[in-house]
């Protein structure tokens, strides 16, 4: 048995699991933390039978850190798990619940939902797709880009889906990257009553990538959008006569399932690989045990598609449980504040898996609009994408939990695939803004700079010293970067996560944030290097230098500091401007909350910026030694411009 791992044995103070929960909860004996330690190849080979293969494997895991292969030789399909192997027992289920903004609902069972999938998998193959393909999605939350996904997975085709708020040149980046050949989008989709125009997006950002062949769109929304002859069909024309039919492609286990484009602390956005057999384990896995789904439960997973969470939580882990799930395109505030207790209400839905920045939201808005729905059917929630702070915690067990319901803070990446910290609702004894501990085989630290773990209570680096099935595999098409990035903090062994935590003295992990230049808006993921380099596209701009704020409701925003090109006056109409231009070259959602004009920003001698001591300045906080700076008198400067403005 591991020291730290088995919390049951201990008096731990803080929400033990509700009796009658625990009985009935699919994993409730702790034993599985202990089993799971001592042999985590043969754990992860027994879970890997709760999927079909073509054909088993022939070795559960080939470590040649950092590199690894799981579950070798192995065939399966991902998509074949998720729809065929429902049909025998559940055809006639309901897979998705989808709600629109406007009110609009659409179902799908099982069966619907696998016809539709291969009469879209045969449209893609009918316009050339073949397996290896990188197929890219622009969608938003509808049941098309859950069968768009779908449909890739079947004929082999790893799909790479773009948040569809980003800008089109943002869409253009990816695409280009993955050198896409096809792209599925809409005409546009509704948010807050208001149009979104998603074609006119594409139009717009892949102008200069010219790299296209293929456009599908689907017509969602009605507005009117240009169709380029030759590359653009309709979805509803080209589905016509597809035929409801089509063999899934087998696939080996490490063969590529998805890309999904993340920001890291420097240049642009990596695509992170996904392969099949060890994701499809691995989700199929967590999603049982964390979220304890059973076969009536009415699951809700509030993330969009565009990011991992929908992939391994909306999509992949709970069709692959043969779940009936509810997914929303809009936001909660429309009609009103209390839309998303009225869809739990409608749908009787049992599970919710939200963000904190979305309860801090409800927080604020106050508990009068989840007290007017009755909203006693949910069982079990859920917290993920960034800290979430215990005042928070409370608030949600208490006002949406109804004090009933078990609290799971599930820390993972786009990078770790799955869930990799987290209560088991069964088993766990919870605090208030701790995740937790590992999951059953998973092997977790906190660690120094030198690699070595650090005592209870002190802060240092959240590292993972095993491989996991759903680990990512590489940067697509840089695997420089992505051993450089996660595998040489400390040895090649040891996964650096990015983010800061410390245990306290039952174990508990206790995660504070991102300890690179990662800054989490909302829990979006942006990139300082990214956005700073859009800034400095804009004419007036000479340099930038951008980092998180702490933010109460949003967990951080961004400040950018910005030095203006000669010539150039300071004017309040070019901070908006520069803002607008912000939002308009990565999405909405990074929109800058404050520009900051400086004649000169903190550097070192060689000229680097120095956006530790801009990220203390931003926080108030102590900037620490600055005596090696260019020029230290800058440092009080920005100080006193940072100060006018809490
Ligand atoms: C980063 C990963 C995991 C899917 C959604 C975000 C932060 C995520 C938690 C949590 C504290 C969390 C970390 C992590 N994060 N979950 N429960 N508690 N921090 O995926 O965009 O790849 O971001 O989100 O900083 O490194 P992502």
């Amino acid at each position: 048995m591991g020291e730290n791992t088995d919390q049951s044995q201990k008096n731990i103070t803080g929400f033990r699991p509700p009796e009658d929960f625990a009985r009935n909860a699919i994993v409730n004996d702790p034993d599985i933390y202990g089993r799971a330690e001592d042999d985590p190849e043969s754990f992860w080979e027994e879970n890997a039978n709760g999927i079909e293969w073509y054909r088993k494997w022939d070795n559960v895991l080939e470590w040649e850190p950092p590199l690894s292969k799981w579950f070798i030789g192995g065939k399966l399909n991902a998509c074949y798990n998720c729809l065929d192997v429902n049909l025998k027992q559940r055809a006639d289920k309901t897979a998705i619940i989808w709600e629109g903004e406007s009110g609009d609902i659409r179902k799908y069972t099982y069966k619907e939902l696998l016809e539709e999938v291969s009469s879209f998998a045969n449209v893609l193959k009918g316009t050339g797709v073949k397996k290896g393909d990188i197929v890219t999605i622009y969608l938003p939350m509808i049941p098309e880009v859950v069968i768009a996904m779908l449909a890739c997975a079947r004929i082999g085709a790893p799909h790479s889906v773009v948040f569809a708020a980003f800008s089109g040149e943002s869409l253009a980046t990816r695409i280009g990257n993955a050198n896409s050949k096809v792209l599925i989008t809409c005409d546009g989709y509704s948010r807050r009553g208001k149009v979104v125009e998603q074609k006119n997006k594409v139009d717009e950002g892949i102008r200069s990538c010219g790299l296209l062949d293929k456009v599908i769109v689907m017509k969602h929304y009605g507005n009117d959008v240009s169709m380029t002859e030759g590359r653009d069909v309709w979805w509803h024309e080209v589905m016509k006569d597809s035929e409801s039919s089509c063999e899934p492609e087998v696939m080996d286990s490490e063969d590529m399932l998805f890309l999904m484009y993340t920001s890291g602390t420097t240049g642009k956005p990596k695509g992170i690989v996904h392969t099949t057999g060890g994701y499809m384990v691995a989700t199929h896995t967590t999603t049982k045990f964390v979220f304890d789904l059973k076969e009536d439960d009415i699951y809700w997973c509030t993330a969009d598609c565009g990011w991992i969470t929908g992939h391994s939580y909306l999509v992949y882990g709970p069709l692959s449980n043969g779940t009936t799930l509810v997914m929303y395109e809009g936001a909660p505030d429309y009609p009103d504040k209390d839309r998303y207790w009225d869809i739990i209400e409608r749908h009787k839905v049992t599970i919710l898996y939200t963000a904190p920045t979305a309860i801090r939201t409800f927080m604020k808005w106050g508990p009068s609009w989840p007290q007017m729905h009755d909203i006693s059917t949910l069982r079990l929630i859920g917290s993920v994408g960034e800290p979430i702070n215990p005042g928070a915690w409370l608030w949600y067990h208490e006002n949406i939990g109804l004090g009933k319901c078990p609290v799971v803070d599930t820390w993972w990446q786009t990078e770790t695939g799955m869930i990799m910290i987290s209560p088991l609702p069964g088993i766990t004894t919870t605090k208030p803004g701790s995740a937790t501990m590992p999951m059953p085989g998973i092997k977790a630290a906190v660690l120094d700079e030198k690699g070595n773990e650090v005592p209870p209570g002190q802060d240092g680096y959240l590292a993972i010293l095993k491989p996991w099935p759903s680990m990512v595999r590489t940067v697509f098409g840089n695997e420089e970067r992505f051993i450089e990035t996660y595998w040489s903090k400390w040895d090649n062994k040891t996964y650096f996560a990015g983010d800061g935590a410390k245990r306290d003295e039952d174990g508990y992990f206790w995660i504070i944030g991102r300890v690179d230049d990662v800054i989490k808006v909302s829990g979006h993921r942006i990139g300082s290097a990214e956005f700073e380099s859009i800034l400095v596209s804009h004419p007036s701009v000479a340099e930038a230098g951008v980092v998180g704020k702490e933010d109460e409701l949003r967990g951080e925003v961004i400040y950018s500091y910005v030095t203006l090109k000669s010539g150039v006056e300071e004017s309040d109409e070019l901070k908006s401007e520069l803002t607008s231009y912000a939002a308009k070259n990565i999405g909405p959602f990074a929109r800058p909350k404050q520009i900051i004009f400086s004649d000169d920003l903190p550097k070192t001698r060689s000229g680097k910026i120095m956006r530790r001591v801009l990220k203390a300045i931003a926080n108030n906080k102590d900037p620490g030694d600055v005596t090696t700076l260019q020029d230290p008198a800058v440092v009080e400067n920005l100080k006193e411009k940072t100060r006018i403005l809490d």
